[in-house]
């Protein structure tokens, strides 16, 4: 058995001694190592079999810790209001910052965010240094939104700090400064109009083959067991991903919000993808999500999950 961190100080001092630990954050689980220390960084690439040249995100407890890793220009600073939340600052990065160069692939960029959880904030801060932790699922799955999928996922392997489901339930959504410009290379858990209203700045959609902007952004990512068909109706003998009000249907079924609320359906997504998936099914047709507010994330992790594998 593994051992399970019963508490912030058992999870820190993993952390502290260079081995993994997995925590939560309000958007998915995380696979957290000290991201100043090479080696506990390059197991978190082993562990999800994640290829080398996909730089992680960097988790800070608070701006002070940022701004030993990062550049922040005087407009840097105001969208860094922003934190504690959802969104990742991609920001060059601080000469000297101490942080292992497999953390962020060589680049001279870093990508940092503050989590908005009580305890993902409170172990960053007992371990003292920022941690690398990209979202706590093996290369290419789904991602993470309780304890117990992260267990399942690494067979029990991983030591998981347990802080109950996550509530917005999509990853952040990635953010590049560019002197006075915001260029969005992942939609994610805040949708770009709230950056924008939450601002006053306008946010630039990266072009598609923004793969090469954030590495990580593969086609085929995200993939539950099953095979999926989008804005589609189900037919007899597959699982049915509905949202909305949506007509009876006689197999497994699970409604991202039976009510049509996006943020819901954010919530829910990973968690019915991993129960769909639990319970055997090939084909999962999915109904038409909008593409407004979160529906841009929603629809971007969707059409990543039903991209052909390779
Ligand atoms: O919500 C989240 O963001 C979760 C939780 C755990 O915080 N983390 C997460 O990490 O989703 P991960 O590793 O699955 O995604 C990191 C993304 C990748 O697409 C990577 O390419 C991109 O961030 N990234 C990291 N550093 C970058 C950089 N310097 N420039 C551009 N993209 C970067
Ligand atoms: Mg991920």
């Amino acid at each position: 058995m593994t051992y399970e961190p019963k508490s912030v100080e058992d999870a820190a001092a993993l952390l502290r001694a260079g081995k993994l630990c997995a925590f939560p954050t309000e958007t998915v689980y995380g696979l957290g190592a000290d991201a100043t220390d090479a080696d506990a960084v390059l197991s978190i690439y082993e562990t999800k079999g994640r290829p080398r040249f996909n730089p992680l995100i960097i988790h800070c407890a608070d701006l002070a810790m940022a701004e030993t890793i990062a550049e922040f220009s005087p407009f840097a600073r105001r969208v860094a209001a922003l934190w504690p939340g959802s969104v990742t600052l991609v920001l060059p990065a601080k000469a000297g910052n101490g942080l292992a160069d497999v953390a962020t692939a060589g680049l001279d960029t870093v990508a940092i965010r503050i989590p908005d959880h009580p305890i993902a904030l409170a172990l960053i801060a007992a371990v003292g240094r920022p941690l690398a932790a990209p979202s706590a699922n093996p290369s290419g799955r789904l991602s993470p939104t309780t304890a117990y999928q992260v267990r399942l996922g690494f067979a029990g392997k991983v030591p998981v700090l347990d802080g109950g489901p996550c509530q917005a339930g999509v990853e952040s959504t990635i953010i590049r400064v560019e002197g006075e410009r915001l260029v969005q290379l992942r939609a994610g858990a805040v949708a770009r109009k709230e950056i924008e209203r939450l601002l006053g700045v306008p946010v630039e959609v990266a072009e598609k083959d923004a793969a090469i902007a954030a590495p990580g952004m593969l086609a085929s990512h995200y993939a539950p067991n099953a095979l999926m068909r989008l804005d589609a109706e189900p037919v007899a003998g597959e699982a049915y991903l509905a949202f909305g009000r949506v007509q009876e249907f006689a197999g497994v079924t699970r409604n991202l919000s039976p009510g049509g609320d996006l943020h819901e359906a954010a919530r829910n997504l990973f968690s019915m993808l991993h129960e769909l998936d639990a319970a055997g099914a090939r084909v999962i047709a999915v109904a038409p999500i909008p593409e407004w507010g979160l529906g841009e994330a929603i629809n971007d992790r969707l059409a990543r999950a039903a991209a052909p594998r390779g």
